[in-house]
């Protein structure tokens, strides 16, 4: 299995963070924000990895991985977003790189304390469909939002007013190689954007979709609130700063 990496966007919830840089590139304690959902496709186990990016400042992405040797990789593969046509747009962008093969998607602002392996190696068993990994969560309105029954996902909304369960769907995402005929399928959402939820749901729509639960945290990133938990998080998971009673 392949992995992308969705980093485009203007970031416009971090301006002026992100007037002069991507959000991916904003610190996240002591890295880069896009190290970690990088350095999360490298522990389940996948090489083949996709950057897909946007914006002025997309070079620097280049700049910064290049062939991806901090990660033990020895090549990186990059390709740019025109415009800003959502989540399921940019991964469009991957359709050649996934020649027909499965891909774990993530969001370049996700960042989860633990490993995705054993949710990964279930889908590499998995005959076809899609995989999404979900997180219960107290502010579930700020997400796609799961309905879970009988053992099955049964709908997702997008960011809903009146969430109908406390379970987020987290931004990594497995997908056959059927989702680009789903991408053809879709219409923009009221923002004029290509939702990764439209997507989700034809894989519901169709019975071939599963899920399982994220163990340990999970932020995004994109906001000043979470970008500041996900240091938070990060500094007291890896040790870096002492925290309250230590020397
Ligand atoms: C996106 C997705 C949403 C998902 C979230 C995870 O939201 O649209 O379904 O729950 O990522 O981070 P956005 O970050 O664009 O608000």
């Amino acid at each position: 299995m392949k992995g992308v990496v969705l980093a485009g966007g203007t970031g416009s919830r971090l301006f002026p963070l992100t007037k002069i840089t991507n959000k991916h590139l904003l610190p996240v304690y002591d890295k880069p924000m896009i190290y970690y959902p990088i350095r999360t496709l490298v522990d389940a186990g996948i090489r083949d990895i996709l950057i897909v990016t946007g914006g002025r400042n997309a070079g620097d992405f280049l700049r910064l991985l290049a062939n991806g040797k901090e990660f033990g990789l020895s090549h990186i593969d990059y390709t740019y977003q025109e415009g800003e046509g959502g989540i399921a747009d940019a991964l469009n962008l991957a359709h050649h790189f996934a020649d027909g093969g499965k891909i774990c998607v993530i969001l370049g602002d996700n960042i989860i304390e633990r490993s995705i392996r054993q949710a990964a190696d279930d889908f590499r068993r998995q005959e076809r469909g899609a995989k999404i990994l979900l997180k219960e969560v107290p502010d579930a309105e700020r997400f796609g939002v799961a309905e879970v029954d009988g053992g099955r996902v049964v709908n997702i909304e997008e960011k809903p007013r009146r969430p109908k369960s406390n379970y987020a769907v987290t931004g990594i995402y497995m997908y056959d190689g059927t989702v680009f005929d789903k991408i053809k399928d879709l219409v923009p959402s009221g923002r004029g954007e290509l939702e990764i939820t439209d997507v989700n749901n034809a894989y519901i729509r169709e019975g071939t979709m599963t899920f399982s639960f994220l163990e340990g945290w999970w932020t995004d990133a994109g906001t000043f609130d979470s970008l500041l938990r996900a240091s938070n998080l990060v500094a007291q998971t890896e040790g870096g700063a002492p925290r309250s009673g230590e020397a």
